[in-house]
């Protein structure tokens, strides 16, 4: 049985420690999971491999009533992927698995490094720069781009503002979120217009372009998405391409804490690169956990689990579970050669199998878009990074270097 922490509710416990808060309670309980109460709502937390692989598989969980709804709003939506269950996700999901690991895959960090360039040629001329921030604008390029979206209907400053602050506003209440979802409908607007328009005939992205696989896709009815079901779609895949530039901050954080790395990586071995890639993503903080609700009644852990009871995952813990990974809080990219450890071990992206679980399809296209960006900031470009405030607080969600990684003196 998992056993219950004393306390009527956890929130705040939760607010305050962020990342760290399941793992810290399991080490203490030395358990996998413990009970609590979240927002007043009864809540399984669990960690670790094991976990992982039973809370994805099986399809247990539904994603709908699992998050609050501030985040919901601004990461998912209604209609969207995430809300499907067996042979409708399936098929919305075989679309996305189509485009993000099919052919149309390979041009997304070729995208990345024309817009990179491009962008070196402004900070060449900058006194500093904000790493984090111009990240997101070269990455609001690089999906719209590779979406088939044509330059002059991005407004690219406003989409960048709208689409990071759907993720660095999705951990917070209040007036900052109320902002950022009303920032979201006008996003959701503008990419409605879009698919309108491309079944009009208005607009022509090219072949094999997601906008346009999206604007033609049906589901099992063999009806086309609503337009606003297509713009919630358009934006997971805009957004999330966006919120690559947290993992490519943490990247240039790993390089200068690492010099030996950078010298590795500068020399032009990519042998570790995938390895150097892989650790960024386990060890750095972003999303901290997964929710779901039990779709039916079972049993876990000694412990009855009914339709409708709240569970949430650690992902961050689960990456840092020390029975899975020696001195989890040091940055090892060795012991991702050959690894062979639990598959469910690692998951940033979720876990799963990508085709029947919600295990995020853009893992492999997230990993392209970091080892271009290592590419670029070890053998593209030289710069300096003056002091700063680079604390990583893990207390904070979505956590990031508090300065966004200022460099200066940028040339190619
Ligand atoms: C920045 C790095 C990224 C992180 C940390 C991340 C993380 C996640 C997580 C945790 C999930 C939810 C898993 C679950 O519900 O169990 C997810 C799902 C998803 N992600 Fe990502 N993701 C990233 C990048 C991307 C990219 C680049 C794309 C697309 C271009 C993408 C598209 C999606 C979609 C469509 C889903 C919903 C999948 C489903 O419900 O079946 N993500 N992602």
């Amino acid at each position: 049985m998992l056993p219950a922490l004393p306390g009527a509710d956890s929130t705040i416990g939760f607010l305050r420690e962020g990342y760290t808060f399941i793992s810290r309670r399991c080490d203490r309980l030395g358990t996998d999971g413990f009970r609590t109460r979240l927002v007043g709502r009864p809540v399984t937390c669990l960690r670790g491999a094991e976990a992982a692989a039973r809370f994805y598989g099986g399809g247990r969980f539904t994603r709908a009533g699992a998050m609050p709804p501030t985040v919901v709003h601004l990461l998912q939506d209604e209609g969207s992927v995430q809300t499907l269950h067996d042979e409708d996700h399936r098929q919305r999901k075989g679309m996305f698995l189509d485009s993000l690991q099919g052919p149309a895959a390979a041009r997304l960090p070729e995208v990345f490094a024309h817009e990179w360039s491009q962008a070196l040629s402004r900070w060449q001329v900058a006194d500093e720069v904000v790493l984090h921030e111009e990240m997101t604008e070269v990455l609001t390029r690089t999906g719209a781009s590779w979406c088939g979206i044509p330059a002059d209907e991005l407004d690219a400053t406003r989409r960048t503002r709208e689409l990071a602050g759907m993720v660095s506003r999705a951990g917070s209440f209040g007036p900052a979120n109320w902002a950022a979802q009303l920032a979201r409908r006008r996003t959701e607007t503008w990419a409605a217009d879009l698919v309108s328009r491309v079944r009009a005939g208005d607009l022509l992205p090219p072949e094999g372009s997601f906008l346009r696989v999206l604007a033609d896709h049906e589901d099992l009815g063999g009806e086309r998405l609503e337009p606003d079901t297509a713009a919630v779609e358009l934006l997971n895949v805009l957004r999330p391409v966006v919120a690559v530039s947290r993992f490519v901050v943490f990247a240039a954080l790993a390089l200068l804490r690492h010099p030996r790395w950078r010298e590795q990586l500068a020399s032009g071995d990519e042998t570790d690169l995938r390895p150097f890639v892989q650790e960024v993503r386990r060890r750095y903080p972003f999303f901290p956990v997964i929710g779901g609700r039990a779709r039916e009644a079972f049993e876990w852990y000694g412990h009855p689990f009914a339709a409708g009871d709240w569970v949430l995952l650690d992902l961050y813990g689960t990456n840092h579970d020390p029975r899975a990974w020696e001195d989890p809080e040091a940055f090892v990219p060795e012991r991702f050669r050959g690894r062979t450890g639990h598959p469910e071990s690692l998951v940033p992206q979720g876990g799963g199998r990508y085709e029947d679980d919600h295990r995020c399809p853009g893992e492999p296209a997230t990993i392209a878009l970091m080892e271009e960006a290592v590419r670029q900031l070890t053998r593209r470009m030289h710069y300096r990074v003056p002091a700063q405030d680079l604390t990583v607080d893990l207390r904070r969600m979505p956590a990031l270097p508090r300065s966004g990684f200022v460099i200066r003196e940028v040339s190619r």
